[in-house]
C-alpha cells in the first residue's frame, strides 16, 4: 500500500451521468471513490474485493481491526449477504432506504471480503436513500464498503470540500452532489430476538425504533469490542473543545444553538435536525479558524439531540 502514501491527483466532479460512469469504472477497477450519502460522504470501494477494501483502509490510515459498513442498492442485494431475523425485517421495512445500519450475521456464502468486517462473523449493512450512492452501487453492480470519507480519527465529511481537505492526494475521485442532508452518521443497531442493541446513536432515534419493532432499545454495555469504531476519540478536531458552554471566553470559536452571539449558529431557531445537518461543517470551520479553542452551546438530549451530543462528547474526548 506504499503507493497510497504518495500524492495522487484527486478529481472533484459534479454529480451527473458522465461523472457517475467514471466513478463506477474506478470502483470496478478496485479503486476507492468518495460519494455522498444522506448521512455523510463515504469512501466507497467494491466490498467483494479484499484489495479494494484494503485500499480504503490505506487511504484513511484506519486501524485494520475497525470494520466497515457495506451499502446495498436494494433489499434483494442485502438478502444475498446477511441473514434477516423478524426484527431485522421490521427495521428494514420501517427505515430502509435511510440512515439505519444493521449488524447482522453474514451468510455462509457471503461474497463480501473478510477484511470489510475485520474478520467478524457479522456485517454492518445499510441501504442508503441518497440517489448518487444508490446509482453508484447499481452501475458498479457490487455492494460498496464505505466508511466516512475522512482520515481516521478526524471529523466525518458532509461536503465534497471536507473530503478534499482530508483525503486530497490520497484518493483518485470525489463525486460532488452537494451537502449531505442528515449530517450525522447512520444509527447502528444489532437486532436481537427480544431487544434492539444500540451501537451508535444517529438520525434514526430510539423512540422511532421502538415504535417500529415493538422491542426495547438497549445500550451496548459490554459490547465495546464489537463496535470498535466507537473508540472515545473517534470524532476529533485538533483543538480543545468545551461543551455545554453558556459563557464563551476570548479565544473560543463559539458554536451556538438558538438565539445569542456566536461565530457559527447550528440553528438560530433551535431546530435539532438543522443542527445535526450543520454540525460537522461547524466543527471543520472552527478547527480551521484562527481561534485556539472551540466552545459549543448546550443542545437538548432529545430526538436527534442524543446523537449530536454523542458526537460532541467524542469530539471533546
Ligand atoms: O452514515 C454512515 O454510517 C456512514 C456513511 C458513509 O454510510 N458510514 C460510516 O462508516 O459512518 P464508519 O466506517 O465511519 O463507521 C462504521 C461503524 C464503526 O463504528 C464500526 O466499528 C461499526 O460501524 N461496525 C462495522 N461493522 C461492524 C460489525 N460487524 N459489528 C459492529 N460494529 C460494526
Ligand atoms: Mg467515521
Amino acid at each position: 500500500m506504499s503507493s497510497r502514501t504518495r500524492t495522487i491527483a484527486t478529481q472533484v466532479r459534479a454529480y451527473d451521468s458522465a461523472a457517475l460512469a467514471e466513478a463506477a469504472a474506478l470502483i470496478v477497477a478496485g479503486e476507492p471513490v468518495a460519494v455522498p450519502t444522506e448521512t455523510v460522504y463515504g469512501l466507497a470501494a467494491d466490498a467483494t474485493s479484499e484489495l479494494a477494501v484494503a485500499r480504503i483502509y490505506a487511504a484513511k490510515g484506519r486501524p485494520s481491526f475497525n470494520p466497515l459498513i457495506v451499502h446495498v442498492a436494494d433489499l434483494d442485494m442485502a438478502r444475498r449477504l446477511v441473514a434477516f431475523s423478524p426484527a431485522a425485517e421490521a427495521l428494514a421495512r420501517a427505515f430502509w432506504p435511510g440512515a439505519l445500519t444493521m449488524v447482522l450475521p453474514r451468510l455462509p456464502d457471503c461474497p463480501v471480503a473478510a477484511l470489510a468486517s475485520a474478520g467478524l462473523p457479522t456485517l454492518a449493512i445499510r441501504f442508503p436513500s441518497h440517489p448518487a450512492m444508490r446509482a453508484l452501487i447499481q452501475v458498479a453492480g457490487v455492494p460498496l464498503a464505505a466508511p466516512s470519507a475522512n482520515l481516521s480519527g478526524s471529523i466525518s465529511p458532509t461536503r465534497a470540500q471536507h473530503v478534499l481537505a482530508s483525503l486530497g492526494g490520497r484518493i483518485p475521485f470525489i463525486l460532488d452532489a452537494g451537502p449531505a442532508s442528515d449530517g450525522l452518521e447512520s444509527t447502528i443497531v444489532r437486532p436481537q430476538e427480544k431487544a434492539i442493541v444500540l451501537l451508535r446513536p444517529g438520525p434514526v432515534t430510539p423512540d422511532a425504533i421502538e415504535a417500529a419493532t415493538g422491542l426495547p432499545v438497549i445500550g451496548a454495555q459490554g459490547e465495546g469490542v464489537t463496535a470498535p469504531g466507537q473508540l472515545e476519540s473517534h470524532y476529533a478536531p485538533a483543538k480543545p473543545i468545551v461543551l455545554d458552554c453558556i459563557e464563551p471566553q476570548p479565544g473560543d470559536f463559539h458554536i451556538g444553538f438558538g438565539p445569542g452571539p456566536c461565530h457559527r449558529n447550528l440553528s438560530p431557531a433551535g431546530d435539532l435536525v438543522e443542527a445535526a445537518a450543520g454540525l460537522f461543517a461547524a466543527l471543520y470551520e472552527a478547527d480551521a479558524s484562527p481561534f485556539p479553542r472551540i466552545s459549543v452551546a448546550p443542545l437538548p438530549l432529545r430526538g436527534i439531540g442524543l446523537a449530536i451530543n454523542d458526537r460532541l462528547r467524542r469530539a471533546a474526548a
